[in-house]
């Protein structure tokens, strides 16, 4: 494997060793290239491994958000499996193991833009969605994917609560060429160490251009459809939340604006405040995918 061990690589995470702080395992994986031109890498300051493990948003845990990084140990993530159905050559139920043996780990340093307008910068761990989407070989009639997440109440404590505003379980969906598009990716890790449950491990969807909410944790299943798939946040309000979900900053979301972000970490008297760039700044990339489309009505 073209890899190297991130531990002993150039980046020495800035993350503090306290008690209730799990270290996970290191991975091995290659480095990004340090080009901006891919999108694949910024240099934009990263995120401390703190903020990005303690500030999240896993409704399955709770609706604060530090809810999930005091819950989410409750979800056993050994052994996992994905379910592959729908229109597609090679259905089936598959160990994560068995598919994370014939792929290759890279890193990824990306911009989160949360549909709440605060930011992160993540150094992921992962490979490209169209390596495992070309491992199952879909059908012409596969327009769209949609990802589901573990449904288990008994390791959940948000899918036990009576007060919850979702209909389990979460899902979400891509249409099939922003599926294979290269910036799409799954992550098994976030600063050169195993993903942390409360970020979604043992696998979930990274879509750097869209607002968080598409990039969906602890992925059980993926389908392929010829029709486009129910998604959680748009079945919950859909004047709120699109399909398509793409970082606008032309779009307001109808209770607050979308022109600028928080970028973390902030304080109140640093809030670290930006402009949003559209298509969370990956435009060069993706922009092509949507030529012709009126991106208001496709919000
Ligand atoms: N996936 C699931 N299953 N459940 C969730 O509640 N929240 C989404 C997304 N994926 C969510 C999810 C939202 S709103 C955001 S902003 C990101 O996860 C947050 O990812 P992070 O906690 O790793 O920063």
């Amino acid at each position: 494997m073209a890899g190297s061990l991130l531990s002993a690589g150039v980046m020495a995470a800035p993350f503090s060793v306290g008690a209730e702080q799990q270290i996970l395992p290191a991975l091995r994986y290659k480095k990004v290239t340090e080009d901006s031109s891919t999108g694949y890498y910024t240099n934009e300051m990263l995120a401390p491994y703190d903020d990005i493990k303690q500030y999240n948003n896993f409704y399955e845990f709770g609706m604060n958000k530090d809810d999930p990084a005091r819950y989410s140990e409750a979800m056993s993530i050994d052994p996992w499996s994905i379910t592959i159905e729908g229109a597609v050559e090679k259905p089936g139920t598959f160990a994560l193991e068995d598919i994370l043996s014939k792929i290759d780990l890279e890193e990824r340093i990306y911009r989160l833009r949360c549909v709440e307008a605060w930011s992160m910068v993540i150094p992921w761990v992962g490979f490209p969605l169209a390596d495992l989407i070309k491992q199952f070989q879909p059908l012409s009639n596969a327009k769209y994917v949609q990802f589901v997440t573990l449904n288990r109440p008994s390791e959940m404590r948000g899918l036990r609560s009576r007060t919850s505003i979702i209909d389990w379980p979460y899902v979400e969906g891509l249409r099939i060429d922003e599926a294979m598009n290269p910036l799409t990716f799954l992550a098994t890790g976030l600063y050169g160490r195993q993903l942390p449950k409360q970020n979604g491990a043992p696998i979930r969807l990274v879509v750097p251009w869209k607002y968080g909410f598409k990039s969906i944790k602890s992925i059980v299943k993926i389908r392929f459809l010829e029709k486009q798939p129910a998604t959680s946040w748009n079945t919950l309000q859909s004047s709120e939340y699109g399909f398509y979900a793409n970082v606008n900053p032309e779009v307001e979301h109808p209770r607050w604006s979308q022109k600028s972000e928080r970028r973390l970490p902030s304080t109140f008297f640093s809030p670290n405040r930006m402009l949003t760039e559209p298509f969370n700044g990956y435009g060069e990339q993706v922009a092509s995918l949507y030529s012709g489309m009126d991106l208001r009505k496709f919000y």
